[in-house]
């Protein structure tokens, strides 16, 4: 064995892990990275199993396999993830050519799993509910050098009624508040500029370790370590408190932007969510966090289609949209998804009106969301280069405090490379629904 290649699929949380799959991959391992998957000893998939998309997408993905299998028996295949915790050992019958199947709970395993595996030519399996090794104590390879993902706590406690995270991830254990301050100053050593704190539900963060949440005073906490930004995701409406708002407003590292889901405006398919608020408390807390923080930009999630959803319920939820004013706003059409009570509920709502419904929000939301960035033109943003624009190599790509997508033409005599990762400010020029234009109004090389 002497290389590997990861695909990962879902949240940030999924990304967080691969990065210590890497890592461990390559530091018990020895193994290196390909780009090639066709050319990989290893091959991992790390899973998500939110919508069934994902999981069939995974199956048309590892069919495709099958020839490699053939060519190279020696060749290691090893599906993780949601999907994997889920699905168990069944997935060996599911995906026939896979060797190895572990859990959310076993990545800090994957080395020895692999190496099992390759040595016995057989079938390895690591599903349990408990962790046997602290996954944050091991190796990780990040994506990047000027970004880190910092999980403060994994698992969640809140089942809304059509979710399988808190059935794949597990109830919700908080990191001590110390580890996770330590764990930003190591990044902060090691060059990180952006760090994004992760967790299902942040605002609830240490509770289950110290009885009261203590997501406020970690946010402080990090954001005073000298890291340039500071982001979380994400945050459920009925924990948001005044405080953590607060701490997103008086810090300067901590950035401006709000990604709480809403999931829907209507009261009623809000309970039967699980949701645990009601349109109005939502709508009370988005005014809250609008008044609390200055240029705020706010984000969030919709599913379209839940069981039962009427017209009336869906004009509910075009009418918050509408009142919230997003900037950027992410719609799913409701999936079921087997063993989450949502599935038993019968009651679906038709493809094709789901799908009306969806299209009728989306061009919603591109109306506000270009709104909210017209009066942009003519400011100057902070944009963090992320790299040169996929269309075009002599546009730069970077983001906003505000989680904006940005292209700016590489300034004469900048080296696009030696731009990367660093903080630039822009003066925007032109304004789209997802992302604006501008001009590059000053750069140090890294
Ligand atoms: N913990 C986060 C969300 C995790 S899942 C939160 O509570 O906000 C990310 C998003 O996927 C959810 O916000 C929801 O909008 C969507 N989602 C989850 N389960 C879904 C399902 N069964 N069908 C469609 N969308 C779903
Ligand atoms: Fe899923 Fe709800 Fe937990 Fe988010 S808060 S992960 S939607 S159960
Ligand atoms: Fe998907 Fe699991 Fe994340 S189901 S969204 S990868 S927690």
């Amino acid at each position: 064995m002497q290389t590997y290649h990861i695909v990962t699929f879902g949240c940030q949380m999924n990304k967080h892990d691969s990065e210590h799959i890497a890592g461990l991959l390559e530091s018990e391992l020895g193994l290196e990275p390909v780009d090639d998957l066709r050319r990989a000893d290893v091959i991992v998939f790390n899973t998500c199993a939110v919508r069934e998309g994902a999981e069939e997408r995974l199956r048309g993905q590892v069919a495709t396999l099958k020839p490699l299998k053939a060519a190279n028996p020696d060749l290691v295949i090893a599906v993780g993830g949601c999907v994997a915790q889920h699905e168990k050992e069944r997935l060996f019958a599911l995906l026939p050519h896979v060797d190895v199947v572990f859990g959310t709970h076993n990545v800090a395993e994957i080395a020895d799993l692999v190496r099992r595996a390759a040595d016995s030519r057989g079938r390895v399996a690591a599903v349990p509910d408990s962790q046997r090794r602290d996954l944050e104590a091991t190796p990780s390879i990040r994506e990047t050098r000027w970004h880190a993902w910092l999980p403060i706590a994994v698992g969640c406690d809140n089942f809304c009624s059509y979710c399988i995270v808190p059935h794949t991830r597990g109830r919700e254990r908080s990191r001590p508040f110390e580890d996770v301050v330590a764990e930003a100053e190591r990044l902060v050593n090691d060059g990180v500029v952006e760090i994004t704190l992760l967790g299902q539900n942040v605002n609830s963060y240490g509770r289950d370790l110290y009885g009261t949440p203590r997501f406020a005073e970690v946010l402080r906490a990090v954001a005073r370590t000298g890291v340039a930004r500071v982001r979380f995701v994400t945050s459920h409406p009925k924990d948001l408190s005044d405080e953590t708002l607060a701490a997103i407003a008086e810090e300067p590292a901590v950035c401006e932007y709000l990604h709480l889901p809403a999931q829907s405006g209507s009261t009623r398919v809000l309970t039967a969510m699980n949701r645990r608020y009601t349109k109005e408390q939502y709508l009370e807390a988005v005014e809250r966090a609008y008044a609390a923080v200055p240029g705020l930009a706010l984000s969030g999630d919709i599913i379209v289609g839940f069981p039962g959803e009427t017209d009336e319920d869906f004009e509910d939820t075009l009418d918050l949209v509408r009142r919230c004013r997003y900037d950027q706003l992410f719609t799913f059409l409701y999936s079921p998804r087997p063993g989450t009570r949502a599935a038993t509920m019968g009651d679906e709502v038709p493809r094709d009106v789901a799908q009306e419904r969806f299209d009728r929000l989306v061009k919603i939301v591109q109306r506000t969301a270009l709104e909210k960035n017209l009066a942009l033109v003519g400011s100057t943003v902070e944009v963090l280069v992320e790299g040169s624009s996929k269309r075009d190599a002599a546009m730069l790509a970077g983001r906003t405090r505000t989680n904006k997508l940005v292209h700016a033409p590489v300034p004469d005599d900048a080296d696009p490379d030696r731009l990367v990762g660093t903080l630039v400010p822009v003066e925007v020029t032109e304004a789209h629904a997802w992302h604006l234009v501008g001009r590059v109004a000053g750069y140090q090389h890294r």
